[in-house]
């Protein structure tokens, strides 16, 4: 456990990208109401978790992580959560059959609500309100009353993120995950892009295999894990009172967990040496993830690691790279040499969103498949080159048919955006595109495997 460590330690810190609460007392209400309210997710998931992953990083499994980039509470209903998880099955499902390797589910839901903005308040027409900063925080609306960075929306995201896990715990265990399912996760509008065939032929494979195992004495009834799946939550730990609210005491172990989510990541801009979000999951035991962006150093990232990770425990740190398409190949291997010389393990996990985003000449934000699919490879590339095991993927995705990303299969051009772009933050990869990357990067891990076995050999 962290030495000298307390929930509130953070405060002493210096925080970046928190918004100003004018109430102090209202603040202090909230924080109170919910450090009275269950956890969401129990330390012993967190620590199921932090194994699966321990797995990844000794190189037997990969990591799928995904959601949308902000969550909002206009758009909180069961089918968006239905839909946002079945592409996340079908994605692990295509991951799992080519590669022949353990699939670990993470969603970027039930908490991804708050974002960091580069400033704290925003003039529009000489009128100055604070910045948008996510659901949990404040509204979009310009307005006094909406724009009010306000304690009480913490309440109702608590509400929000208790539903929708209480429903992903439904569909992961309830059934619905069940593989011989597997032809029912196809959404209707993935039909005619053709990595929609491709996924029914691989379903009808999946389904030959079960028959087979099945008449060998093989099925759901008799092997549980092919009735359903583990799937774990996780957001940005961003919103520090919130965070330190869930915070409990493990009765079990003695050790705090933030017990808002699984697994916690840190974004690019908190990661900076001093931060109180750093201080903050320095004491938690949850699986951490860190964003790693071309302003970092090797040995900061070291420096970072040995704080976060003192122990070189398997499973705790994920290292997500989000470096662009153009800068991955040349800037990601000196970061991964420094880590694998040091003996950390880690999962090396690529977030290849965040780095490929430009204006189209519509004026709207987007990220063109085609880049994103190259930081993709070039993550592969890069660990292929150095022999480390490539962990992972970070995606902001949708089950939603939305126009957000230009390219792919069913090619999204800069003139389309604007037919269904319905994002609260960053453009997000749509369900045949989430689907298309899936069954690209399995090529990929077999590319891995063939290596390595090679090398065995
Ligand atoms: N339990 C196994 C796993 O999670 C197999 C499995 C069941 C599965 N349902 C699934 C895999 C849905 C992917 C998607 O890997
Ligand atoms: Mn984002």
């Amino acid at each position: 456990m962290a030495s000298n460590w307390q929930p509130d330690g953070w405060k002493a810190h210096e925080a970046r990208h928190l918004p100003v609460y004018e109430d102090a007392d209202e603040l202090t209400g909230v924080e109170g109401t919910l450090s009275q309210f269950p956890p969401l997710v129990f330390a012993g998931e967190a620590r199921a978790l932090k194994a699966d992953l321990a797995e990844v990083a000794a190189g037997r499994g990969f990591l799928l992580q995904g959601g949308d980039c902000a969550e909002s509470f206009a758009e909180f209903h069961a089918d968006n959560i239905r839909d946002t998880f079945r592409v996340l099955l079908q994605m692990a499902v295509v991951l799992t059959f080519a590669s022949k390797q353990p699939v670990v589910k993470v969603g970027r839901i039930a908490g991804q609500v708050a974002k960091p903005r580069s400033a704290a308040t925003e003039i529009i027409d000489g009128k100055e309100l604070p910045s948008y900063f996510g659901d949990i925080i404040n509204a979009m609306e310009f307005e006094d009353e909406t724009r009010r960075n306000n304690p009480q929306r913490m309440v109702q995201a608590y509400g929000q993120a208790a539903a929708t896990l209480n429903l992903l715990r439904a569909f992961a265990n309830g059934g619905y995950a069940n593989l011989r399912q597997v032809h029912r996760w196809t959404l209707d509008h993935i039909g005619s892009s053709p990595w929609g065939e491709k996924f029914a032929q691989t379903a009808d494979r999946i389904g030959e295999a079960l028959d087979f195992m099945e008449a060998c004495g093989v099925n759901p009834e008799s092997v549980p894990q092919l009735q359903g799946t583990s799937f774990y939550t996780s957001h940005e730990a961003l919103l520090l009172p919130y965070e330190q609210a869930l915070t409990r005491r493990d009765s079990l172990t003695g050790d705090w967990y933030d017990c808002s989510a699984h697994m916690l990541w840190i974004g690019d801009r908190t990661r900076f040496e001093g931060s109180a979000h750093v201080e903050f999951l320095r004491g938690v035991g949850n699986p951490i993830g860190m964003k790693c962006g071309p302003s970092l150093e090797p040995d900061a990232l070291l420096k970072m690691l040995d704080t976060l990770n003192p122990a070189r425990e398997a499973g705790r740190m994920t290292l997500i790279s989000r470096f662009g398409n153009d800068k991955v190949r040349e800037s990601l291997p000196r970061l991964v040499c420094a880590v694998a010389r040091e003996g950390h393990p880690v999962v090396w996990s690529c977030d290849p969103m965040h780095g490929n985003v430009i204006k189209s000449d519509s004026g709207l934000k987007t990220r063109p498949f085609d880049r994103i699919l190259d930081e993709v490879r070039g993550f592969f590339e890069v660990h292929r080159a150095e022999g480390t095991h490539a962990g992972g993927i970070h995606i902001e995705m949708t089950g939603q048919d939305v126009t957000e990303c230009t390219g792919g299969a069913i090619a999204i051009t800069d003139g389309a955006l604007a037919d269904r772009y319905h994002t609260h933050c960053d453009p997000r990869l749509n369900a045949a595109q989430s689907i298309e990357l899936a069954f690209l990067m399995a090529d990929m891990l077999n590319l891995e495997s063939t290596e390595r076995q090679k090398q065995a050999a």
